[in-house]
């Protein structure tokens, strides 16, 4: 009798730690799907190099913008990008875009801005109305079709900008504070250090990456830069980190002053 009653309390003893055991399992599992739909979520959001990037408001930035391209000498200068973890605007010009689609796709992938530079570099003040929209929009479509998104900045042709102009892009335009005359200079170490003696926190740099010698002058200085202490940042990164809010129509230089 003893034994039988010894057996039941183990039997009983048995199917409460089993009992037990499956809800510890039940809530570990559930944590699991938890842990799996942040994933899912973080998944399916547009791959990007910018996931943990940390930008310092107190440390000086630089955006590098690139005008005209892509051309042969664009993969060259992501490649230096890449290598020093640092970012860029490319104002990209309609024809000029369904050359490169690849070079536009790893712009995108590495955390690079994409800017519109029209379709193919008219003076806009020179335009009527519509003829200044279809520059803009026939770009834009071009690139929606590579990258799935919508540019957010213009860089108007040779920085011509009139009310016109201003009334009819519902885009920021983008213009710089340091024209290095890249075009003018063809010679790499020019460029450069034309480069060292101008550039300040918070500027824009004007330069071509359809250009060999830009490419090359990049090589060094970009490591240069950052060296210096300068971040490279795109045109949106910068203006965020200095609290300014772009504003269609609006004219942007550089983003020296918080109240620009
Ligand atoms: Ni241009």
């Amino acid at each position: 009798m003893k034994t039988v009653r010894f057996i039941a309390i183990l039997l009983l003893l048995a199917v409460v730690c089993h009992f037990t055991g499956d809800r510890k399992a039940e809530s570990v599992s559930e944590v699991k799907n938890e842990e799996t739909k942040e994933n899912l979520s973080a998944d399916t959001e547009p791959e990007s190099a910018d996931m943990g990037r940390v930008i310092d408001p107190d440390k000086p930035m630089i955006a590098l913008t690139f005008d005209d391209g892509p051309g042969e000498h664009t993969d060259d200068l992501l490649d230096i990008l890449e290598k020093y973890d640092a970012r860029a605007t490319f104002f990209l010009v309609g024809t000029q875009v369904n050359k490169y689609p690849d070079a536009i796709s790893r712009m995108q992938k590495m955390g690079c801005e994409i800017g519109n530079h029209t379709e193919n570099h008219k003076e806009l003040t020179k335009l009527k109305k519509k003829d200044i929209k279809a520059q803009v929009e026939k770009t834009d479509a071009k690139i929606k079709k590579i990258t799935g998104e919508n540019t957010e900045l213009v860089r108007p042709p040779y920085g011509a900008v009139d009310q016109l102009v201003k009334e009819t892009i519902k885009s920021p335009l983008i213009l710089w504070s340091v024209d290095t005359n890249d075009w003018k200079k063809k010679d790499a170490k020019k460029i450069t250090k034309y480069i060292k003696n101008h550039v300040k926190d918070g500027d824009v740099v004007l330069l071509h990456d359809i250009h060999g010698f830009t490419v090359k002058s990049m090589k060094t200085v970009i490591p240069y830069l950052v060296e210096q202490g300068y971040q490279l940042v795109t045109v949106s990164e910068m203006a965020e980190t200095r609290g300014v809010k772009l504003k269609a129509g609006k004219k942007y230089f550089d983003f020296k002053n918080i109240d620009s």
